[in-house]
């Protein structure tokens, strides 16, 4: 058992190596104006400035491309599933995937997001005591693989952390899952509320 344990970490280990490493992944670089003409099917619910059209599909502006990239691969290996992803994955190479991603990443954040000045509070103090920040930024930018949280829908960010909290949102290597294992609803309501604001 600990051996299987082992062994998967080492493959999610190989497997960023190679995705941060640009002389691996391929012979073309991410090209955003590329991207942007591939992504023209995702811009219904996206929205072509990031910025979606309801609270239950995350924004993509200002996401790192690394997490947006991840993310897609996953909905194409179908390890994560949810809305029509898996099937709008599965139609995109690995290079149409990193095309897309340095598209939604270079766009402006969305706007911070106003709402109950109790929970903001509530959400930053956890967010502090739970370490929130050590991984999303100091401002829930975001970095790397991991998702920028700041300006996200609070309604989707409730719905992915209870869903990673149960485990039918599975996380690449456990460190998400462990996180929010810990949260209460209310917890989670706090954090999503205090993200939102940010920008
Ligand atoms: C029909 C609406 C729809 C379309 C079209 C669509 N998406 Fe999505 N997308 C969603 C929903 C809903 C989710 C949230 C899925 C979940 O519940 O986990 C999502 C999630 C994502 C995520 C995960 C973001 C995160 O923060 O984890 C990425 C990345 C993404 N979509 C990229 C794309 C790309 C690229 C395209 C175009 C090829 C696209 N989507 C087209 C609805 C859509
Ligand atoms: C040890 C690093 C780490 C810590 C600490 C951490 N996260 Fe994460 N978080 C991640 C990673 C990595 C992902 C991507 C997981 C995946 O899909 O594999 C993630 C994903 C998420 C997502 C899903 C985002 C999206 O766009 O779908 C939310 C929401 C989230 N984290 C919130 C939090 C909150 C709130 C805390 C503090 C209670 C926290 N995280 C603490 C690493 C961390």
């Amino acid at each position: 058992m600990k051996v299987v344990i082992k062994t998967k970490a080492i493959l999610w280990v190989a497997f960023f190596t190679i995705l941060s490493s640009p002389l691996l992944v391929s012979a073309a670089p991410p090209d955003a104006a590329a991207g942007k003409v591939k992504a023209q099917t995702c811009f219904a619910c996206h929205g072509e400035s990031g910025i979606s059209i309801s609270s239950e599909i995350p924004n993509l502006a200002a996401q790192p491309a690394l997490s947006i990239t991840y993310q897609l691969i996953q909905f194409r290996g179908q390890q994560r599933k949810g809305g029509a992803m898996e099937a709008l994955a599965a139609a995109l190479s690995d290079q149409d995937m990193r095309d897309i991603a340095a598209y939604y990443a270079a766009l402006p954040p969305p706007p911070a997001k106003s709402g109950n000045a109790d929970k903001i509070a509530k959400g930053q103090q956890i967010a502090g005591t739970q370490y929130c920040n050590s991984c999303h930024g100091a401002q829930l930018q975001g970095q790397k693989h991991i998702a920028r949280l700041a300006g996200q829908s609070p309604e989707y960010l409730i719905t992915q952390l209870k869903n990673i909290r149960s485990g039918a949102r599975i996380d690449m290597d456990g460190t998400m899952g462990s996180a929010a294992r810990g949260l209460s609803d209310d917890d989670i309501e706090s954090l999503a509320a205090y993200a939102a604001s940010l920008n």
